[in-house]
């Protein structure tokens, strides 16, 4: 792999436009305005393709959280938002999509700078899929609807009857940092929709596109209070959004740990849950398949956004008659996916989003070699200067009770192993604790469809890999997951239905 050692590790420069936003003070936006944090803390923000910190952002405090939520609360309540007419929450919808559009190139690499994924990705899948989230969703506005019986006569008299869709109220918002302006776009589209106001909190490690997007909040036309935003840590500032009283429902993505304690922390005050969690997705690679277009759909599933997507296809379980040629096959395709910084234009793979996260996954590697598994490719970190990069690894002769292949490793890893009937792989796929996403490749139709049924994952795949369609649910199965974001199940997760009987 001589491609990779040459490889220049030295991050490029930044754009103008995106240094002097990353030089900005750091400030919290509450109400359409922009406010200092009651006390003096932040959070450093760093570059994981040169480990250097390029800036600051808040670290809220209780007070701050409070001040947000009591916006968003009085936002609600006085129906500046939810009493608009739903063509009007469209419109401004439509509008905050275009003027990121507008803005998309710097959008693209402030994330890439903040995530440390390629600029070429954000550009390609991140930006776009948090536009179109918004456009989708957008259209709802106007959509939704109840329903009303027939009227029947009582003995006093007729009685008419009908439901009417309400927004939840006022949304907690948390997400992680692996996409994201596109889990924030995930979250905010369906509550801005249903006619929810909302307080946003962005990962510590990734805020950035998060306060990029509140500059376009006001020219959008949002009313004050509505969008809010609090850049923090989890355990205090999310933790205070989680608990608080005035807020209606809680929206999480990120680890299923989180998410469990998440959903303990909102049940004092009942609140509603959605929550997107970790997977641990098998992909399944049937013999009749056409290894050379198979093989790098299969790296593709692990190596994209360095296998830090809660789908992403980190068991990889191929026909024992096809194995060999699916391994050289996704071996072929190290050269593309060699980890390079984000604003290398060359660049398919980033850095590793932190130095915790890189130890964690190195860790993972290293304990797969303790159990006994071999490496047929990677396994090491390439030489940087600064900068937290894992090579594309695959790990073979791995078995069933080993870390690598019970736990969500996000990172670049995958663990390969053999099988011989349907049943068995059926069974394989899914023994584990997660349900996200499975990827199943043949040109049997038959095959695809038993399988498919067969897959317990909130998501299947045939002959590709996380592919995000908004006009489809989704959601995670057994410790995946709770709720459904996207689609028409992603708006009635912010929706209330209220049946009201009239006697006339
Ligand atoms: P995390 O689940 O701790 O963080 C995600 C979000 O939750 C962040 O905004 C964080 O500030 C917030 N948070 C953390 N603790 C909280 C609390 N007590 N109350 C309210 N909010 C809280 O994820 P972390 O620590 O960044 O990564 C750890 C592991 O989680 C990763 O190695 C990966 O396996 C998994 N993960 C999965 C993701 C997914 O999309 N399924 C995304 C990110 C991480
Ligand atoms: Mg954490």
């Amino acid at each position: 792999m001589n491609e990779m050692t040459k490889i220049s590790r030295a991050q490029r420069p930044y754009s103008p436009a995106a240094a002097k936003f990353i030089a900005r003070k750091p400030q919290l936006f509450i109400n359409n305005e922009w406010v200092d944090s009651s006390h003096g803390a932040t959070i450093e923000v760093e570059d994981p393709s040169s480990g250097k910190i390029i800036g600051q952002v808040v670290d809220a405090s209780d007070r701050d959280v409070d001040r947000a939520v009591a916006a968003a609360r009085a936002a609600f309540d006085d129906g500046r938002w939810s009493g608009l007419a739903p063509m009007a929450r469209e419109r401004i919808m439509h509008r905050l999509a275009d003027l990121l559009e507008a803005n998309a190139d710097e959008f693209a690499e402030i994330e890439a700078i903040d995530n440390g994924k390629p600029k070429g990705m954000a550009a390609a899948v991140d930006i776009p899929g948090a536009i179109s989230q918004l456009r989708f969703m957008a259209g709802w506005a106007s959509k939704v609807a109840g329903e009303t019986t027939a009227p029947y006569t009582m003995p006093a008299g007729t009685v008419f009857s009908y439901t009417l869709k309400e927004p939840v109220g006022v949304c907690a918002q948390i997400v992680p940092w692996n996409f994201p302006l596109l889990m924030a776009a995930l979250k905010i589209s369906p509550a801005l929709a249903a006619g929810c106001t909302l307080v946003l909190k962005p990962a510590e490690q990734t805020s950035l596109t998060a306060l990029r997007l509140a500059d376009l909040i006001v020219e959008a036309g949002f009313p004050a209070g509505v969008f809010n935003v609090i850049t923090g840590n989890g355990h205090t500032a999310g933790d205070r959004m989680v608990k608080h009283p005035d807020v209606d429902k809680v929206a999480f993505t990120g680890s299923t740990e989180i998410g469990k304690l998440i959903n303990k922390n909102a049940t004092d005050t009942l609140k509603h849950v959605t929550l997107e969690l970790g997977g641990k997705s098998p992909v399944v690679v049937m013999p009749d398949v056409d290894v050379a277009s198979t093989a790098p759909g299969v790296a593709g599933a692990i190596f994209f956004n360095a296998g830090q997507v809660c789908v992403a296809g980190s068991r990889l379980y191929a026909h024992r008659s096809v194995f060999d040629q699916v391994l050289e096959g996704m071996a072929a395709t190290a050269p593309f996916w060699a980890p390079r910084p984000s604003l290398d234009p060359e660049a398919h793979m980033g850095a590793i989003i932190s130095k915790e996260q890189h130890d964690k996954v190195m860790g993972y590697i290293a304990a797969g070699k303790r159990d006994g598994a071999s490496v047929a490719m990677g396994g090491d970190a390439p030489s940087s200067e600064g900068g937290y990069y894992v090579n594309p690894t695959i790990l073979v002769d791995v078995n069933p009770q080993m870390s690598v292949v019970r736990e969500e490793i996000f990172g670049p890893v995958v663990v390969a192993q053999r099988f011989d009937d349907l049943d068995e792989v059926a069974k394989s796929a899914n023994d584990t604790a997660y349900g996200l996403g499975a990827g199943i490749w043949t040109k049997n139709v038959a095959t695809m469809h038993k399988l498919a049924s067969k897959i317990k994952a909130g998501t299947v795949w045939g002959n590709c890999h996380a592919v995000i369609d908004t006009a489809l649910p989704f959601g995670g199965y057994k410790q995946s997951g709770i709720g459904h974001e996207q689609g028409r199940l992603g708006i009635e997760a912010y929706l209330e239905t209220k049946t009201v009987i009239i006697q006339l």
